[in-house]
């Protein structure tokens, strides 16, 4: 260990996903002995990161505060680059951890690079393979990979995906994914919603779907399309009820809400906070959704999932055949979501409880391999 001092590791995020996948290595930073564990947020969200701080207890050390409504990328990027500095700058940690692929993620890791501090990467080695999809996020992962010294790869996958690119393999760790960590914590089967139209829902004799979508590269047309679908799906199918807790995102409000507003059965509400989110998540039984966390949560809980773009980087659960690709056109999803409602043998065929992103662990390994790294032998 450094200098018999603790060793000082700085975990940086900005978003709710960042921050539902990084609260279990926080956590199991701040209880390791030779650790002294800091926390520095973006808020590239505000409402939607501080959901999760409050649930997970996470009191960051600094908060930059930069979401502004409507930014752009290079407004982040400027944002977060300038308060990352000054903050490194000032406490430099021995190592500064990023997660995943947000603008927050890339910028916390050039940022480190600037200042000479040594990068772990939390969820590294994903990949699709175009760099418009997802948009920006598979250029922010990469770039991210190039400036790390540590990849904590979730899979075998992750990790090849790493290698081909030239990364050293004893640099990559395969850790399971931290979501699964985090996931763990807070399902459970005789859970209470605290909101009247999730304790009202008759789970037993209804189809509930659950739907989320916020990407970039489906403002627009495709969303329109999906939310279509939707549409189609609760007019045909009189069993149905649709729960879609809609981002704060106004460009994804004003889509969901001019299409789906006053529909029967179909419930707009706020951004759940991550408890009862994954609890609905485990009471639903069709997910239909673009975001990446959800794709790897509802498969660990036997949740068939559609996915609303045309491609993923997590291509394990749709090997398992928990998770299918629907594309983002209006018919297409139609026809597989019906399929699904309709016809119990082919949903009975995607319910399997599968865990290909984790035991639950991967917090542990990721705090053993940064000690190791540091010189401590576990
Ligand atoms: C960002 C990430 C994306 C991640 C997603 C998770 C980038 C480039 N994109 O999406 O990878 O999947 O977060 O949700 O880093 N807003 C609020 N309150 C909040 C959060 C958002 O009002 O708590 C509104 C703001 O008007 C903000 C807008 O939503 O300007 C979009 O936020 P932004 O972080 O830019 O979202 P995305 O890029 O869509
Ligand atoms: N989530 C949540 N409340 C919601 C919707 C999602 O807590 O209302 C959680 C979800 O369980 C997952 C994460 O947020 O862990 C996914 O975040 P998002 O879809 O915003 O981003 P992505 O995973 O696509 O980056």
């Amino acid at each position: 260990m450094i200098n018999n001092s603790k060793l000082k590791i700085m975990s940086i995020f900005g978003t709710r996903p960042e921050a539902i996948k990084m609260a279990p290595v926080v956590k199991k930073l701040e209880e390791t002995d030779g650790i002294e564990s800091i926390v520095c947020v973006t808020a590239q969200h505000r409402e939607m990161l501080d959901q999760v701080l409050n649930l997970f207890d996470i009191r960051p050390q600094y908060d930059l505060n930069i979401m502004k409504p409507g930014q752009t990328l290079s407004e982040i990027t400027c944002r977060a680059l300038k308060g990352l500095e000054k903050v490194i700058r000032e406490v430099q940690p021995h190592m500064v951890l990023v997660h995943g692929d947000t603008t927050t993620t890339f910028v916390g890791a050039l940022a480190a690079f600037y200042n000479k501090t040594k990068v772990g990467h939390v969820e590294a080695g994903l990949r699709s393979g175009n760099m418009y999809s997802p948009y920006p996020e598979e250029v922010n992962r990469s770039l991210t990979g190039r400036l790390s010294h540590l990849h904590f790869a979730p899979t075998e996958g992750n990790k090849n995906n790493l290698l081909r690119e030239g990364v050293r393999e004893e640099n990559i760790i395969i850790t399971g994914n931290t979501v699964i960590d985090a996931l763990l914590s807070v399902v459970d089967d005789n859970y209470k919603f605290d909101i009247d139209i999730l304790n009202e829902i008759d789970y037993k004799n209804k189809k509930v779907i659950l739907l989320t979508s916020h990407r970039r590269e489906n403002l627009g047309k495709p969303m329109e399309n999906i939310f279509c679908a939707v549409k189609d799906v609760v007019e045909k199918n009189k069993n149905v009820e649709v729960i879609f807790p809609v981002h704060l995102n106004p460009k994804v409000r004003e889509i969901a809400y001019s299409i789906l507003d006053g529909l029967n059965r179909v419930h707009l509400i706020e951004p759940l906070d991550y408890e009862p989110f994954a609890n609905l998540m485990n009471k639903c039984d069709i997910v239909l959704t673009d975001s990446g966390g959800i794709q790897e949560e509802a498969p660990s809980l036997g949740k068939p999932v559609l996915v609303l773009r045309t491609e993923t980087e997590r291509p394990e659960a749709v090997k398992a055949g928990t998770v299918k690709i629907a594309g983002v056109e209006r018919e297409n999803i139609f026809k597989l979501t019906d399929e699904l409602i309709n016809n119990k043998d082919e949903y009975d065929k995607m319910a399997n409880a599968i865990n290909p992103y984790g035991d639950g662990k991967a917090s542990e390994r990721i705090v053993k391999a940064i000690r190791e790294y540091f010189g401590e032998r576990n």
